[in-house]
């Protein structure tokens, strides 16, 4: 954490709404951003082959019964997905994607397909991770393993990474430099995104026990930190260095701008990590369960907070709770309250907005003053607002 942090009397702003430029610039992309989506993961069974399909597709003796085949790739990998996709989300990071294009003076149309690759690769990352996590709730509907299976949600969610691969055909046909670059791009994401994952899965509970021991919250925090970037900073970063590269930005801006991505994804995750004490909801249904994290063992970014905030008795107590799994009833309320009234969670939101704060101070002076603060603005509503993952 290199930016200061806010004075404890100053209230951290917490804007409901996007400023009204921002909200006009949102309502034209979004709907453009979703017909890509459709093209590239298509509901019809006539275009389910080419979706998912490597170029050459069936061969000759294959040909004959193209449609039932169609019809079968659209039911094992375009529903799970498109169950997703056709849900309540608010496409940040696409939207975000768009704008730096626009901005850098690129030809974002023509880099839908890519940009909607993005969202499928967050989505089918949700998919895999909902079956991680048990999570029986998405976007507030039945998640996509509760519905079509846990095989078909893993097969389903892994290949939405790949529609990467028929995104920079569609958008670059021919081009194999770039073909290629944006392709590494892309698979370098996906290690880093595992490996966050692997990090998140194994939890975190040596680093734990050692912070409810000794009262230092520091090595939990950092693994925490590693963890969230990797998971969450890494896929958002290869969208705005896509950027970069589609409109052959220099090296210090293509890093500022994979920075820039980075920063927001971790600082999401972050505040997801806070969203998850109280659950979240969207037009009054709920979208994800309520302290799913704690139920699950997991050692959350509000929780390593919370050492040295709060008693140590207490703290021993509770982390033993989580750790087997028994927090339940009145304790996990209070949980919930103690981790909220002992500074931990702004601690959180402090942390989520420096981060960002930080980034942005590098990327600035190096973007186009005309539109740039949209950039700015769209990563503050994504930290800030209510969260629909
Ligand atoms: C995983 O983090 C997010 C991904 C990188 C897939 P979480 O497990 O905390 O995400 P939610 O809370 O289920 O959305
Ligand atoms: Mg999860
Ligand atoms: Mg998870
Ligand atoms: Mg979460």
């Amino acid at each position: 954490m290199t930016g200061a942090l806010l004075h404890p009397t100053e209230e951290l702003p917490t804007p409901r709404a996007a400023p009204d430029d921002l909200q006009q610039h949102i309502d034209r992309i979004v709907p453009r951003i979703d017909d890509h989506i459709d093209r590239l993961c298509p509901d019809s069974p006539a275009d389910a082959c080419a979706a998912w399909l490597p170029a050459d597709g069936p061969t000759g003796s294959e040909r004959t019964n193209t449609t039932g085949l169609g019809h079968r790739l659209r039911h094992a990998l375009s529903e799970p997905v498109r169950h997703l996709t056709d849900a309540a989300g608010r496409r940040w990071r696409p939207v975000m994607i768009w704008e730096a294009v626009d901005l850098l003076g690129g030809d974002s149309e023509r880099c839908g397909p890519l940009i909607a690759a993005i969202e499928m690769l967050h989505t089918g990352s949700l998919i895999v991770d909902d079956v991680q996590d048990a999570s029986p709730l998405r976007r507030g509907r039945p998640a996509v393993h509760t519905v079509f299976g846990m095989p078909t949600a893993l097969n389903a969610g892994t290949a939405a990474y790949f529609l990467w691969d028929r995104a920079v055909e569609l958008s670059f046909p021919g081009d194999a430099a770039l073909g290629g670059e944006l392709r590494a791009l892309l698979l370098a994401a996906l290690r880093a995104g595992h490996a966050g994952q692997a990090l998140d899965l194994q939890g975190h509970h040596e680093e734990m026990d050692r912070a409810v021991a000794d009262g230092d919250r520091d090595t939990v925090l950092d693994v925490l930190r590693v963890t969230h970037r990797l998971k969450s900073g890494a896929p958002t970063a290869a969208g705005l260095e896509t950027a970069a590269v589609v409109t052959g930005a220099e090296p210090p801006l293509r890093a500022a701008l994979a920075a820039f991505g980075s920063a927001v994804g971790t600082a999401y995750q972050i505040a997801d990590d806070v969203a998850d004490l109280r659950g979240v909801t969207h037009a009054g249904q709920p979208t994800k369960r309520p302290l799913e994290d704690l139920r699950n063992g997991k050692v959350t970014m509000p929780l390593a907070h919370a050492v040295g905030r709060v008693p140590r008795p207490f703290l021993t107590r509770l982390w033993q709770q989580i750790k087997e799994g028994s927090l339940q009833g009145p304790a996990l309320t209070e949980a919930r309250a103690q981790l909220e009234a002992c500074g931990a969670e702004r601690a959180c939101r402090e942390e989520a907005e420096n981060i960002v704060h930080d980034a942005w101070a590098r990327l600035a002076p190096l973007l186009p003053r005309a539109g740039r603060h949209l950039l700015h603005e769209l990563a503050l509503l994504i930290v800030r607002g209510k969260q629909i993952a």
